[in-house]
């Protein structure tokens, strides 16, 4: 029985020096698998008389056993110091502020926030969403509407223009979101209720302009819009959007190509402190320019003017943006500091709808 003695040995000194439970478990394969030497010793029991298994059989059947209770209280040992060790590394320091995952730090950019205000708003009126392209043709910027060839007006949009195509044609970054409603118009019929919120572009940089800037356009086409609908469309966004019960509004007289007769339209409010205030006071502040669709422009899409008129109007959305939540200087908006975003602080599951609160201020 000496090859006994010195296989538990071996067995016993493997089981000792198994670091984990996969070496253990080699161990036991190697011992107790279909293959293993303890489980080669049980079967050669067959192959023997009746009186050497009754000797042979208790001493390896012992083995047997003993290898089994050995790897139990090894796999015991192996699994306590492996938690051990894992809640050792896993100790958290309670003392660490919390850290916020990035979709609750982040912040949405006013910019982002006031269109969605503004989407809010037209929408609950049933306006519907149109965009356009940045890089423009002359025809669609000034041409459809109805900006006559060398007319002053076009100049006085300070326009950033690429150098001329092959065909001599300059393209030009849109001046305004206007060159929408001729894209709309074109492809569809009246009745037409749409906004467009956009980036535009003009030569231009101070505190209150940027090269960049953003517009959102408005245009109703249908059979029977008139400057009633227009006022009462421009109040009841206004008196929404800066979240006041009640609010005046004056209508002055303008000009615009594509509108006729055209107005700008100012707001009341109170300038007398250190911030602006809507509904009350005796001041005004310009917040959009607006009118009735000029047949031309309708004539350029094809409507016939004696059928079909509307209206369309602009606003600054930047502009707006900083009067409502007091902003002085245009030029942060596009600095890209994670602080001033911050500071504003809209989160961006606070989605702004009319019935849970615009800016939830
Ligand atoms: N496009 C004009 C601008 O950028 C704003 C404007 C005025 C748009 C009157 C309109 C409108 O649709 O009717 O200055």
């Amino acid at each position: 029985m000496n090859d006994i003695d010195s296989l538990e040995k071996e067995i016993c000194a493997a089981i000792d020096a198994a670091q984990d439970e996969q070496a253990l478990e080699a161990v036991r394969v190697g011992a107790l698998g279909k293959k293993g030497n303890v489980s080669e010793k049980l079967k050669s029991l067959g192959g023997m008389s009746a009186e050497e298994r009754q000797k042979a059989g208790p001493v390896i059947n012992g083995l047997k056993n003993r290898v089994l209770e050995l790897l139990g209280e090894k796999r015991t040992a192996l699994k306590r110091a492996a938690t051990e060790a894992r809640l050792k590394n896993e100790t958290v320091d309670v003392t660490l502020p919390v850290r916020l995952s990035p979709e609750a730090r982040g912040r949405i950019h006013p910019i982002s926030q006031v269109i969605d205000e503004i989407t809010a708003i037209y929408a609950d009126m049933g306006f519907s969403i149109a965009e356009g392209p940045d890089i423009e043709t002359d025809y669609y910027n000034f041409t459809a509407l109805n900006f006559p060839e060398g007319h002053p007006a076009r100049e006085m949009h300070d326009t950033f223009f690429f150098n001329p195509d092959g065909k001599g044609e300059k393209r030009l970054l849109r001046t305004h979101t206007s060159p929408v409603q001729v894209r709309t118009m074109e492809k569809q019929k009246p009745p037409i209720r749409i906004i467009i919120p956009g980036k535009t572009y003009r030569m231009d940089s101070d505190a209150t302009h940027s090269p960049m800037f953003h517009q959102v356009e408005g245009l109703v086409v249908d059979k029977k819009s008139t400057i009633a609908n227009i006022m009462w469309v421009h109040e009841e966004f206004c008196k929404a959007f800066f979240e006041v019960p009640s609010l005046k509004m004056r209508f002055r007289p303008s000009f615009f190509p594509f509108t006729e007769p055209s107005m700008e339209v100012d707001i009341q409010c109170d300038r007398s402190g250190t911030e602006v205030k809507f509904g009350e006071g005796n001041d005004w502040l310009e917040i959009l320019g607006c009118g009735m669709v000029h047949p031309n422009v309708l004539k350029n899409v094809g409507f016939d003017p004696d059928e079909y008129q509307g209206f369309a109007w602009g606003m600054g959305i930047d502009r707006i943006a900083m009067l409502k939540y007091g902003m002085p200087d245009l030029r942060a908006f596009f600095d890209a500091d994670i602080r001033w975003i911050q500071h504003y602080g809209f989160r961006p599951l606070d989605v702004p709808t009319l019935f849970g609160g615009l800016s939830n201020s």
